[in-house]
């Protein structure tokens, strides 16, 4: 292999480190040029393009760019993360002044970019973008997913319970989208394909990858002769479209009492295994409590964080960011 092909993986593997190290502003545009600038790897591997041969050029271009791309969006979001620190620094603002500051163009946040993202390659698969209440009853949120009020299962998802009215059960803001399923399934006939995006609601205290509020995407299929391959195959292609083609994901056995068998979904990304997704093949109690004949059908769910994936895409250590009034990384995507 190439001595610049080497020095570029060797690069890849230890980028991210560099720039999470990074305080301040100064040191960070130190490490911009370090890493991007003229006398960088990636300009030197750019530049040695012309004079090498054409199977080593399609390696190591795409090699090349790939990083050139992965330390942009990772210098972004540091960036974020170091000037947020400034921000709080600011003088006091004088409200008796006249506005004078330019006006700021807002941009997508990164979470809506991936969000975006997600709906269209689930769209070109075939599935409908649904969706569900935030505040939902204890009923379709826990009881009819086989979580009765005295379930283990539902300590992992401890959420703010709403008194209702005397006789009521209690309302709760979902724990997750999976609350969605049968209330479609009571809606639609089988065969369906729908995904099921929004937010969802836990009593999580927060740190760099936790957060009381955060973002889930519910997967429903169901039909005959749906089975786990279709589930592989599926969040094979999605995570391949997301993250590139030569994704790899992995099933590790799980337990959700609603899904039968369940499966933890992990991807492959920059070299280590990152637990994105919890799955499995719908319960057949869930099938029936749906409405839906489960001698006949049978059908598999899934329910994956696109926090989760946004801070994957954009190298970001901390889910936080994304939850915070910061113009910077609306400004970045
Ligand atoms: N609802 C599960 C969670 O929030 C994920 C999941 C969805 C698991 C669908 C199985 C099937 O962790």
């Amino acid at each position: 292999m190439i001595g610049i092909l080497r020095d570029v993986q060797a690069l890849a593997a230890s980028y991210q480190t560099m720039i999470s190290d990074i305080q301040t502003p100064a040191e960070l545009d130190q490490l911009r040029s370090q890493l991007l600038g003229k006398t960088s790897v990636v300009a030197k591997a750019l530049g040695s393009l012309k004079s090498i041969p054409i199977e080593q050029k399609r390696e190591l271009g795409a090699a090349a760019n790939q990083l050139s791309r992965q330390i942009e969006s990772a210098l972004a979001a540091q960036q974020a993360i170091v000037s947020q620190a400034k921000d709080d620094d600011l003088p006091p603002i004088d409200f008796s002044q006249p506005i004078q500051s330019v006006h700021q163009a807002g941009h997508m946040h990164p979470t809506q970019v991936v969000l975006s993202e997600v709906y269209d390659i689930f769209t070109r698969l075939g599935f409908a973008v649904v969706d569900g209440p935030e505040i939902e009853t204890d009923w379709y949120n826990f009881e009819v997913l086989n979580m009765p009020a005295d379930h283990p299962a539902r300590e992992m998802q401890d959420t703010f319970y709403i008194e209702s009215d005397e006789g009521h059960p209690p309302l709760v803001p979902r724990t997750h989208t999976s609350a969605s399923q049968i209330r479609y399934m009571e809606e639609h006939e089988p065969p369906f394909k729908v995904i099921v995006p929004g937010k969802v609601y836990r009593n999580e205290d927060e740190d760099r990858t936790h957060m009381w509020s955060f973002y889930q995407v519910e997967g429903l299929v169901v039909g005959e002769g749906v089975s786990m391959a279709d589930l592989k195959g599926t969040l094979l292609h999605v995570m391949k479209e997301l993250f590139g083609d030569s994704t790899k994901i992995r099933f590790r056995p799980s337990f959700f009492p609603y899904t039968e068998p369940s499966v933890e979904v992990d991807v492959w990304y920059q070299d280590e295994w990152l637990e994105i997704c919890g799955a499995g093949m719908v319960h057949a109690d869930v099938l029936e409590r749906g409405g839906i004949d489960s001698e006949r059908f049978t059908g598999f769910a899934f329910g994956f964080g696109p926090d989760r994936l946004t801070m994957i895409r954009y190298g970001l250590k901390d889910i936080r960011i994304l939850w915070r009034p910061n113009m910077l990384v609306s400004k970045q995507a």
